[in-house]
């Protein structure tokens, strides 16, 4: 494992592989082998994966799984499924398949088995669900709960977003669910304008219950409250729940602790959605519904631990991608579900990818010598085809593209499903086979016009196909980038869970900030930030 990866027989037998194969396409793959479509495709937990339209030969994938065994990746998944601290940096487990364990099963951490207090919080969420949905759980002035607001960012808050936009069909429609999260004013102002306080539950969601921006913005919620319910301090208790690891801090802040739902330092924040993290998510789609969620998760995490390497959804995900961000030189990988529910899966996306495996050094603290962690993004389909599609199509990047789609609506409407679904199967099809200038030309396209028409294809994707979008698949889906993370992070020897990067711009906020409020205070940056904030100083003042 100490071996420089780029050292590796497997790595150069890789880099001379691609050398050899960088001229093949997928038309002459297909044309080679008209079953690739069938053959090269996988299901797992529920989701159908076809990487058929992948750059890739047996050979490749051969010598893909080899390097997977080089490196340890499964060795690795072991460890991090037994508990061990493979956070190395934080010196933590990684346990989020601890939060979907059944209940008689078994993860130790320091000789205690986890999993009963998982089971515990998991019960405890659902009581308090129970209240709030049934109205049992009434505010101070003796009104049910009619809209919850979920306070957090980040992990504490990516995921409660994604999910309940995921799962609206599933959530109670009269009830109202909102997300703060930006320290901007406008977040907050905006969603709580036109709530009644006396029917109003904030859920503070903080790990470590220090981040700026949420403590900010739940003072804010309790001023607001205090301000609408009379002033009553005693009103706090109804209306204000904590999720945190930091039980002091929430007691500092004034919520009681009984109303409080733990979670654990072996949690990542960006792993966290299927924790009490998760609450409004429960409160939302109820406490059985939340369970099928963490089913679809469980059922992932053993196709995952069990599956052999050639079969194992994450793994292949993983090593493909490796395979074009290090080979191919590819930035980025575009996450394209054709499901509206979705159209926050690709923002909570980043931060689970990119948070992750945004690193430049080794777990040994060295510099690696290759491309780690690629930019993810996308944008639900079919609205992404009618702004950035082109670009993939036709521009002069490859981009990878996962198509994610569901073969039933939930809002069945006409044929409008299969209108949406035809633009999956087309757009994957388009990006591999394109469109040659004979064909363009043989359409009678004139001569001048017809290079513009070209679509060269030999462009890349995934489509991961399932049912239907229900609590349990949506699980499925995430656990699935969460391990096809794992896999590129075991590759690249890095460490996955950490996430170092983001302290140093927190630390210059804090600089920053009394430099903002008190405009006499000397400025000792660099010359552009002395003048950006002399100009923000400048025109602030001038508020009306
Ligand atoms: O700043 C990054 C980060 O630490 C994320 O990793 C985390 O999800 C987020 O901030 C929120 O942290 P917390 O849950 O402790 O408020």
């Amino acid at each position: 494992m100490n071996a420089l990866l780029t050292t590796l027989p497997e790595w150069q037998a890789l880099r001379a592989h691609w050398h050899l194969m960088r001229g093949s396409t997928l038309k002459q793959f297909f044309v080679d082998e008209p079953q690739r479509g069938e053959r090269l495709a996988v299901e797992g937990a529920g989701l159908y994966l076809d990487y058929s339209k992948n750059l890739v030969t047996d050979e490749t994938l051969r010598l893909l799984f080899g390097l997977a065994r080089a490196r340890g990746v499964e060795q690795r998944r072991d460890a991090m499924f037994r508990g061990d601290r493979i956070n190395e940096t934080e010196k933590r487990a990684v346990l989020h398949v601890a939060l979907r364990a059944p209940r008689n099963a078994y993860i130790e951490v320091d000789g205690r088995n986890v999993v009963p207090d998982v089971h515990e919080v998991l019960d405890r969420m659902a009581a308090f669900s129970d209240r709030v949905r049934s109205g049992e759980w009434k505010g101070h002035s003796g009104k049910p709960i009619r809209n919850v607001i979920s306070i957090g960012i980040g992990g504490s808050d990516l995921g409660p977003v994604m999910a309940y936009e995921a799962l609206r069909d599933y959530s109670r429609r009269d009830m109202t669910f909102r997300f703060v999260s930006n320290v901007d004013p406008a977040d907050f102002v905006e969603a709580t304008r036109d709530l009644d306080a006396e029917e109003t539950l904030f859920i503070i969601c903080s790990k470590t219950f220090t981040t700026l921006e949420t403590l900010t913005n739940a003072h804010a919620a309790r001023d607001w409250c205090l301000q609408k319910l009379g002033g009553d301090a005693k009103a706090i208790a109804k209306h204000f729940v904590a999720v945190s690891t930091n039980r002091k801090e929430v007691e500092k802040f004034g919520i009681d602790t009984e109303n409080m739902f733990g979670f654990w330092d072996w949690v990542g924040g960006r792993y966290s959605m299927d924790s009490a993290i998760g609450l409004s998510t429960m409160i939302a789609i109820g406490p059985d519904a939340f369970r099928d969620m963490l089913a679809g998760f469980h059922a992932m995490d053993l196709h995952f631990k069990d599956t052999t390497a050639e079969r194992n959804l994450p793994m292949l995900m993983g090593l493909l991608s490796v395979w074009y961000n290090d080979f191919f030189g590819a930035q980025t990988v575009a996450v394209l579900p054709y499901a509206q529910y979705l159209k926050r899966f690709p923002a909570y996306l980043q931060q689970l990818t990119m948070e992750s495996n945004g690193k430049h050094v080794t777990l040994a603290g060295k510099r690696v010598d290759y491309d780690t962690g690629p930019i993810y993004w996308g944008e639900p389909g079919t609205n992404g085809q009618h702004s950035f599609y082109q670009l993939i199509h036709q521009g002069t990047r490859l981009i990878p593209c996962d198509f994610i789609g569901f073969c039933q609506s939930l809002n069945p409407l006409g044929d409008q499903h299969d209108l949406l679904m035809a633009n999956v199967f087309a757009q994957s099809e388009a990006l591999a086979f394109g469109k040659t200038l004979e064909q363009v030309r043989a359409e009678g396209t004139p001569a001048w016009l017809a290079p513009h028409r070209v679509c060269e294809g030999n462009r890349p994707s995934n489509t991961i196909l399932c049912e239907r979008l229900t609590p349990y698949s949506l699980g499925t889906l995430v656990a699935l980038y969460e391990h096809s993370v794992f896999v590129q992070g075991a590759i690249w020897n890095i460490d996955s869970f950490d996430q170092w990067g983001v302290e140093l711009g927190k630390q210059l906020a804090a600089k920053v900030i009394p430099q903002l409020r008190d405009t006499n205070a000397k400025l000792d940056h660099d010359s552009s930030t002395n003048a950006l904030i002399r100009r923000y100083r400048k025109w602030a003042s001038q508020r009306a």
